[in-house]
């Protein structure tokens, strides 16, 4: 099983305004600074969060590591991440770059934000330099700019089904004066974590094609505008072909480590949650989603 880090909320140094979940600072005996997030709803952030954070490892891809947790003195589940921007490093979030370039870009929400384009991300994005060494050690080969590495984080979107990647949900981080690409975080709300138990048995077992898990699938959004005119935001998968547009050839080497990934390896990724924080149904339907969305990205799309 995943170890589950025990925090105690009293510790906590400052609250996180950032972000809909609530979740507190706090300073392990080392002085190093941690993030725990609490899973107050009982929808599954904990495991998706977990689950996202160990498929990341598997793919080579830059990432905040995550670990399941348990804040003690509110008897409450959630998981806990080590800072990426301790300081004197800085984060600078996606949407902080997109207006410093355009100073049209929209103030205000993260959602239905229509100037969040494939273009607009690209622009900013190439004007960062790789994440910081630590988060590099085990980068594939061929993969040596910032924007091929975002490229893998929207194939992780796809993969994984998250819905989530806005323009707070990807950053970067100033160090030393050079502004390199953060390692993705905020996981929490993918692989369907929040669908009922019922609906996952019912879409399991289903015969209807529109039931099913491979139609389901296909109904995943990105947070991603193909121009700012489009009504509806792109799918995962669109998202995922626009940006492997802009860096084929490093598109490629993503979707080899993710063919690299078996459905055994997928398997034992899950097996290692503890059965009280996930249910076996949950488990079942993310092993089909994950899978479906492997398949349909190996296959070009569909
Ligand atoms: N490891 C980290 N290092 C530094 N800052 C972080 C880290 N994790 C989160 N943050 C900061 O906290 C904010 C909120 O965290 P996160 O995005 O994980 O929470 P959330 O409540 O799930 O967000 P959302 O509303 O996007 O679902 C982030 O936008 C970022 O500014
Ligand atoms: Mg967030």
């Amino acid at each position: 099983m995943f170890p589950i880090v025990q925090v105690d909320s009293r510790r906590r140094e400052a609250l996180e305004p950032l972000g809909t979940k609530p979740k507190f600072w706090y300073r392990d005996p080392d002085g190093r600074q941690f993030l725990f997030k609490a899973e107050e709803r009982g929808t599954g952030e904990d495991w998706a969060e977990k689950i996202a954070c160990e498929l990341c490892a598997r793919l080579h891809l830059p990432h905040v590591h995550y670990e399941m947790a348990h804040d003690s003195h509110r008897d409450m589940p959630g998981v806990v991440c080590e800072t990426c921007a301790p300081p004197p490093v800085m984060m600078a979030l996606g949407n902080q770059l997109l207006q410093t370039l355009d100073p049209a870009y929209p103030q205000g929400g993260k959602y239905k934000v229509h100037g969040h384009t494939v273009e607009a991300v690209c622009s900013a994005v190439e004007l960062l330099q790789l994440s910081p060494d630590q988060y590099c050690r085990n980068l594939p080969d061929g993969i040596d700019s910032a924007l091929a590495v975002f490229t893998g984080y929207v194939m992780l979107d796809a993969w994984i089904a998250n819905q989530d990647r806005h323009h707070e949900n990807w950053a970067a981080l100033l160090c030393d004066d050079v502004l390199r690409l953060a390692p993705t975080f905020d996981h929490g709300a993918s692989l369907a974590r929040n669908l009922s138990d019922g609906e996952r048995r019912e879409r399991l077992a289903s015969r209807d094609r529109g039931r099913m898990v491979a139609a389901f699938a296909r109904r995943a959004k990105s947070a991603f505008y193909a121009d700012p005119s489009q009504t509806r935001p792109m799918s995962t998968m669109e998202a995922w072909q626009a940006f492997s547009r802009k860096t084929p050839e490093e598109g490629i080497i993503w979707m080899r480590r993710l063919e690299a990934v078996s459905q055994a390896d997928v398997e034992a990724v899950l097996k290692e949650i503890a059965p009280q924080r996930m249910s076996h149904v949950a488990r079942e339907f993310s092993l089909r989603l994950l899978m479906e969305n492997r398949r349909r990205l190996l296959d070009g799309g569909e």
